[in-house]
């Protein structure tokens, strides 16, 4: 079951405008399609499709997965959204036609965090590496444990009021509620006029090793571990390689 942020109607509606205005994240995985010369790319997690929609404008052949289905429902809303294939579910969802046919798969703005349950990442990790083509690659992001991001996961710092076209204005903020290391649970709140809606998210907080234990154990090579660029010492971005033998 995918959080309500992600597949209440309404909250998938305002996604976009509320939380990915600058998506100046992507541009990290955008180079790495091209230095990788990815034709074929699968987004684990594509949420309103952002990250597909930009690449199927350049001409890469996309697959969006994602198990919320108003997030999708936003997504193919959207232009040039019939260029891309759209699969609904998790990645056990996606069936064999795509086996050893992707050159990249990538889970962008911390998806693999949202993965919060060991076997469920085992079984990702392993039906991605089954789509990917020998020498294929897998990028994703995931939030230092050490940085304690959550820590400004509060109300008083996050509250901020957005106009958006069609729904008016929007008053949003995020309020931590239990920190139960590896798992971290916060709300985000969103008041539309006299409604508020009110969707609870927990995240997986994995550290480099154990990340790169999970890889080796599901047949990827760890190529490198960068910054992201937008916030370094926050974020680490994984780029494995489907290990051979
Ligand atoms: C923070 S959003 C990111 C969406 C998108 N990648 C982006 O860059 O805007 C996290 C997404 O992960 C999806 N998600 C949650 N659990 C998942 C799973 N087991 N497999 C794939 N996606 C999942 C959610 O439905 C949501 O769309």
């Amino acid at each position: 079951m995918a959080d309500d942020l992600f597949e209440h109607p309404c909250l998938a509606a305002v996604y976009d405008a509320l939380d990915g205005p600058d998506r100046s994240d992507l541009n990290v995985y955008a180079g790495i399609v091209t230095v990788l010369g990815a034709q074929r790319v699968l987004d684990v997690g594509c949420g309103t499709g952002t990250f597909v929609l930009m690449l199927s404008e350049r001409g890469v052949d996309v697959v969006g997965l994602d198990p919320a289905g108003a997030s999708l429902d936003a997504a193919r809303g959207k232009p040039g959204a019939e260029r891309v294939r759209w699969v609904h579910g998790d990645a056990t969802a996606l069936q064999g036609d795509l086996d050893g046919m992707v050159d990249l798969a990538v889970m962008t703005a911390n998806v693999a965090q949202a993965i919060v349950d060991e076997r469920d990442w085992a079984r990702t990790l392993a039906v991605v590496r089954r789509c990917l083509r020998p020498g294929g690659h897998l990028v994703f992001e995931t939030r230092r444990p050490e940085r304690r991001g959550w820590e400004e996961w509060t109300r008083e710092q996050s509250e901020t009021v957005t106009e958006v076209p069609g729904h008016g204005s929007i008053r949003h903020w995020v309020q931590l509620t239990e920190v139960n290391l590896p798992l971290v649970r916060f709300e985000a709140v969103r008041v539309f006029g006299d409604q508020t809606l009110t969707s609870t998210s927990t995240l997986r907080f994995r550290g480099e090793d154990e990340i790169a234990a999970s890889l080796a154990a599901s047949g990827y090579e760890v190529r490198e571990v960068r910054e992201a660029p937008d916030r370094p010492g926050r974020e680490l971005v994984f780029v494995a390689q489907r290990a051979e033998g």
